[in-house]
């Protein structure tokens, strides 16, 4: 062969295999969730921000085992992907099922048999399509013993079938992608997530590396997502290396990171450190202010607020007087998206998109992630 026909050859030799590369697999998530009960519309998404939005969330029906929307989330679901593409057309979207406020034992319910894991996942399938989401992602927080963790395995894997079955019977849209909202470490309550049975099934999972410390838990003030926390096992670090030493490739995870803090009022305003003794919640949010409501505090306190950023955990802190809120702020989201890499994890995703201030924390993760 010539080297004009070995060119030509070649190149024919990457357009057929170009396809093959391109589709089927995620390269980078870059996700945010949208929480329809945030204030803030789908419309105002700065989407070119992010390659993914999961928006939130669809429910389980106990008696049926279906997945539903309620009524009034119907219209802006429905609207939702065609909203977000209007600003970034190759943005994809998933609709979340469950979520914090929903019922652990009536996913354990619906996981324990075939019939209802059959009603799930094929309403579940139909769903998205209709609605026109690229993917589904299951949020139930959180199987609680071996018996529903294997469940929950049967359940990754019934989907998983169904949706490669799905695609392969009508292959005119993309597959259906399928993630997890799971424990910030493999290991929750003593309890073993089914690694392999996540790796076989599931895109990716979104680690939930947040909320270590809060007022309704922890007596001290804390790092609520403290990427190390030397001398305490509990930290982002910790759990991911949970996570890969049980076994799950770094390309099947995504670390999340909290577009929210935890606020306290400490017992002594003078002892406001890490750690620090606490009388509870602090009125902001009942404990849990946004980026956005933080900002508003630093800005109409501005002459009495101390803010810190401790680069050994990766947290920002404030104090004034005896308010005292961890949180996120820009360096700590730079560090954790460069963590992010130099672990060649997947990439990394927000809770929630209606908290952030100006879309500062979006466009620092996006930037720190860089080309
Ligand atoms: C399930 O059934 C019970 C008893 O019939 C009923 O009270 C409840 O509203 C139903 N739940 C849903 C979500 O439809
Ligand atoms: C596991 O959890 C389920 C759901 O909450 C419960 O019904 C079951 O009794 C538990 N099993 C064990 C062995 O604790
Ligand atoms: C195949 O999928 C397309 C797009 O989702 C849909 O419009 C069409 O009705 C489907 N065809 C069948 C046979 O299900
Ligand atoms: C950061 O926090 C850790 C843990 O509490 C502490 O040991 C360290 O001294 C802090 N670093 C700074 C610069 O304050």
């Amino acid at each position: 062969m010539d080297s004009k026909a070995l060119l030509i050859w070649c190149s024919s030799l990457l357009l057929v295999l170009q396809p093959h590369f391109t589709s089927g697999q995620t390269s980078v998530v870059k996700g945010v969730y949208w929480f329809y009960d945030s204030g803030f519309a789908a419309s105002s998404i700065n989407s070119p921000l992010f390659t993914h939005l999961l928006c939130a969330f669809a429910d389980l029906d106990p008696n049926t085992s279906q997945v539903t929307i309620s009524s009034s989330n119907q219209a802006p679901f429905r609207a939702f992907t065609e909203t977000v593409q209007l600003k970034n057309p190759s943005i994809k979207t998933l609709l979340s099922i469950g979520g914090g406020g929903s019922s652990s034992s009536d996913f354990a319910s619906m996981a324990s048999q075939s019939s209802s894991r059959k009603s799930f996942i094929d309403s579940s399938i139909n769903l998205a399509r209709s609605y026109n989401f690229h993917g589904l992602d299951l949020d139930w927080e959180f199987p609680p013993n071996s018996t529903v963790m294997a469940n929950f395995g049967t359940l990754l894997n019934e989907w998983r079938a169904a949706v490669d079955s799905e695609y392969s019977s009508n292959t005119s849209s993309p597959k259906l992608l399928l993630t997890a909202a799971v424990y910030y470490s493999s290991i929750h309550d003593g309890v073993s997530y089914p690694v392999q049975d996540i790796a076989n099934s599931l895109d990716w999972i979104n680690v939930m590396a947040y909320d270590f410390y809060g007022p309704g838990w922890s007596e001290v003030t804390g790092p609520p997502a403290a990427l190390y926390n030397p001398g305490n096992q509990v930290s982002g670090d910790s759990g991911i290396t949970a996570w890969l030493q049980a076994g799950l490739s770094a390309k099947k995870i995504v670390l999340g990171l909290p577009f929210y803090g935890r606020a306290w009022r400490l017992a002594d305003a003078n002892n406001h450190g890490l750690f620090a003794a606490t009388t509870g919640a602090a009125e902001l949010n009942d404990g849990a202010p946004g980026y956005r409501q933080i900002r508003e505090f630093i800005s109409e306190n501005s002459a009495t607020t101390t803010t810190v950023y401790n680069e050994t955990v990766v947290t920002d802190y404030l104090y004034s007087g005896t308010t005292w809120i961890g949180y996120d702020d820009t360096q700590s989201i730079s560090s954790k998206v460069s963590y992010v890499k130099t672990k060649g994890l997947l990439g990394y995703f927000a809770w929630q998109v209606g908290a952030d201030f100006n879309d500062i924390l979006s466009t620092q993760a996006f930037e720190a992630w860089g080309a």
